[in-house]
C-alpha cells in the first residue's frame, strides 16, 4: 500500500514536471470585452412583443464590421419572458430580404405555431402567433427553420431566448435577477478573417461532421468577461452553435450544480464539474462564487465526430466563454434550494406504441446536390412527405439509434424523458425534461406524450440539431390528431 503511494507521488511529480497536467491551464482565464445581456422583454410589460429580423453588422472584434443577422437589432435578438397560464402575442417580421420562419424550440403549442418549414414568412411580411404557455418554467429559444436556410440563418444570428416563469419558478428562492444574477450565455462557434466574420459556407467534410469553428461567440462577443454579486450566480446556458459540442467546466474545477434541463427544473441540484452540451441543448448550472474574486467558466471545443462516447481528450482545444468578475458591493440574492421541482414520471408501461428511429448517414440515391445525403429510416426530408401518424394524448416510446457519431435528436411540440441513454439508464442529471438528446449508435429511448395537434398542413418537426445534417435530410415530419 504504502509502495503505491510513493509511487503515484513520484508519477504526480513526474507528469507535472513535464507540463502533462497543463492543459488545465492553457484555456485563457480572463475576459477582455464586457459581455453583453439580450435585452429583456417582459410579456407582462409587453403584452404584444414585436420582433424584426433585420440584416446588421456586427463588431466581434473592435473596429471590424461583420455582416450578421438579428432580431431586433444586429446579432441575436432580445430574451422573451413568458408566463404559464397566459397568452402571448408576438409579431415576427421578415426585413432580411429572403424568405425564413421563425420556430419556437422548445414551446408546446400546435404546428400551426410551431414556425417550422411550412410557416415561411415572405421578405415584407408578418408572422403573428399567441401563444397560450400552458408549460412549465424553463428555458426554450426561437430561430429560422426554413428548409435549405436553417443553418445559414443561425450561423448570420437569427437566435434568441424564451424564459419561462411560472408558480414554482417564482417560489422558489433562486438567483433571479436577469442579466445580473441569472444570466443567459447563448454559445456559439464561428471564425473570423481579420476580425470578420466568416459567412456560412460548407464543403463536403462540413456537412458530414458538421460545421465547427474556432472562436467561442457568447451573446456575441468574444473573450467576455461580466460583473457578478458574491453569492449564488445562476447561468442559463443554450447550445446555439451549428454542430458544436462542448464541455463546459470552470477554470479551477470548482463544483456547481445542475439545476433544469431544456423543458423544465431537475427534483433535485445535481453536483458536477463539468458538463456536455451538444446543439439545441439548454442546461441550467448554479455555482457559488461568495468566497471568490472571480471564475472563469471555460468550454473545452468537442469534436463530436468519432463514435467514442467520450468525446474528450487531453488534447480538446479549450476556450473561455466568459469569466465571472466578483464585485463584493453587488447585492447578492438567491440560494441554491434542496428541491426544485416535483416531476411525474412516465411508466414505459403508459405508452401505446413503440416507433424505431436511425438517424442515417448514407440515403440510398442521395447527393449532396439534392441535399439527400443523410435520412431518418433511410429517408430523406421531404416537405410532401409524413413520416410518422401520432395521436393525440397518447404516450409513446422513441428507440432511437445513430450512425457513425452522436447525434443531437430533437422533437418538436413536446418534452420528453429519457428512459436509456446509449443502452444505459440515465442519470438524475438527465431525468429532467428535455427535447434535445444526444443519441449515439446504441439505443436511446425517449418517452413522450403528445398534447398538441399537428396537421399535414402544419406538422411537427424531429432532426439532427447539428443544423448541416437536418439541412441535408436528417430530418422528418409527423402529425399529431
Ligand atoms: Cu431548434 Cu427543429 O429546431
Ligand atoms: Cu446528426
Amino acid at each position: 500500500m504504502r509502495r503505491y503511494i510513493y509511487l503515484s507521488l513520484l508519477i504526480a511529480v513526474f507528469l507535472s514536471a513535464c507540463g502533462v497536467d497543463s492543459n488545465v491551464q492553457n484555456a485563457p482565464q480572463a475576459g477582455q470585452n464586457p459581455l453583453e445581456i439580450p435585452e429583456l422583454l417582459d410579456s407582462r410589460d409587453t403584452p404584444e412583443i414585436e420582433l424584426v429580423m433585420q440584416n446588421g453588422r456586427h463588431e466581434f472584434y473592435a473596429g471590424v464590421q461583420s455582416e450578421t443577422m438579428g432580431f431586433n437589432g444586429n446579432y441575436l435578438g432580445p430574451t422573451i419572458r413568458l408566463y404559464k397560464d397566459t397568452d402571448a402575442t408576438i409579431t415576427f417580421t421578415n426585413d432580411i430580404g429572403e424568405p425564413t420562419t421563425v420556430h419556437g424550440h422548445g414551446l408546446h403549442v400546435p404546428g400551426e405555431m410551431d414556425g417550422g418549414p411550412q410557416s415561411v414568412i415572405q421578405p415584407g411580411e408578418s408572422w403573428q402567433i399567441t401563444i397560450p404557455v400552458r408549460q412549465e418554467a424553463g428555458t426554450s429559444w426561437y430561430h429560422p427553420h426554413m428548409m435549405g436556410k436553417t443553418a445559414h440563418h443561425v450561423h448570420a444570428g437569427l437566435a434568441g431566448l424564451y424564459l419561462i416563469e411560472d408558480e414554482n419558478s417564482q417560489a422558489l428562492d433562486l438567483p433571479k435577477e436577469y442579466g445580473v444574477n441569472d444570466i443567459p450565455l447563448v454559445i456559439q462557434d464561428r471564425s473570423f478573417t481579420d476580425g470578420k466574420m466568416n459567412e456560412y459556407a460548407v464543403a463536403e467534410q462540413q456537412i458530414k461532421n458538421g460545421l465547427r469553428e474556432d472562436t467561442l461567440v457568447v451573446n456575441g462577443i468574444v473573450d467576455a468577461y461580466h460583473t457578478v454579486p458574491d453569492g449564488w450566480v445562476r447561468l442559463r446556458l443554450l447550445n446555439g452553435s451549428n454542430a458544436r459540442f462542448y464541455r463546459f467546466s470552470f477554470a479551477d474545477n470548482a463544483t456547481f450544480h445542475k439545476i433544469a434541463t431544456e423543458g423544465g427544473f431537475l427534483n433535485q441540484p445535481v453536483a458536477m464539474t463539468y458538463i456536455d452540451m451538444a446543439p439545441g441543448e439548454r442546461n441550467e448550472i448554479m455555482v457559488d462564487l461568495s468566497d471568490k474574486s472571480n471564475a472563469a467558466l471555460i468550454a473545452d471545443l468537442l469534436r463530436a465526430d468519432s463514435e467514442e462516447a467520450d468525446l474528450w481528450d487531453e488534447d480538446t482545444p479549450k476556450a473561455l466563454v466568459v469569466e465571472l468578475r466578483v464585485d463584493p458591493t453587488l447585492q447578492a440574492s438567491g440560494t441554491l434550494p434542496e428541491t426544485l421541482n416535483d416531476i411525474a414520471y412516465f411508466e414505459r408501461a403508459d405508452a401505446t406504441q413503440i416507433r424505431t428511429i436511425s438517424l442515417d448517414m448514407e440515403v440510398r440515391g442521395g447527393t449532396e446536390e439534392n441535399k439527400d445525403m443523410f435520412g431518418i429510416n433511410g429517408q430523406a426530408m421531404d416537405m410532401g412527405f409524413i413520416n410518422e401518424r401520432i395521436k393525440k394524448g397518447e404516450v409513446e416510446i422513441w428507440r432511437i439509434t445513430g450512425q457513425r457519431m452522436p447525434h443531437p435528436f430533437h422533437l418538436h411540440g413536446a418534452s420528453f424523458q429519457i428512459l436509456t441513454l446509449n443502452g444505459e439508464p440515465p442519470t438524475e442529471a438527465d431525468r429532467g425534461w428535455k427535447d434535445t438528446v444526444v443519441v449515439w449508435d446504441e439505443v436511446t429511448e425517449i418517452i413522450v406524450r403528445f398534447d398538441y395537434e399537428a396537421t399535414e398542413e402544419f406538422p411537427f418537426m424531429y432532426h439532427c440539431h447539428m443544423l448541416e445534417h437536418e439541412e441535408y435530410g436528417m430530418m422528418g415530419q409527423f402529425t399529431v390528431e
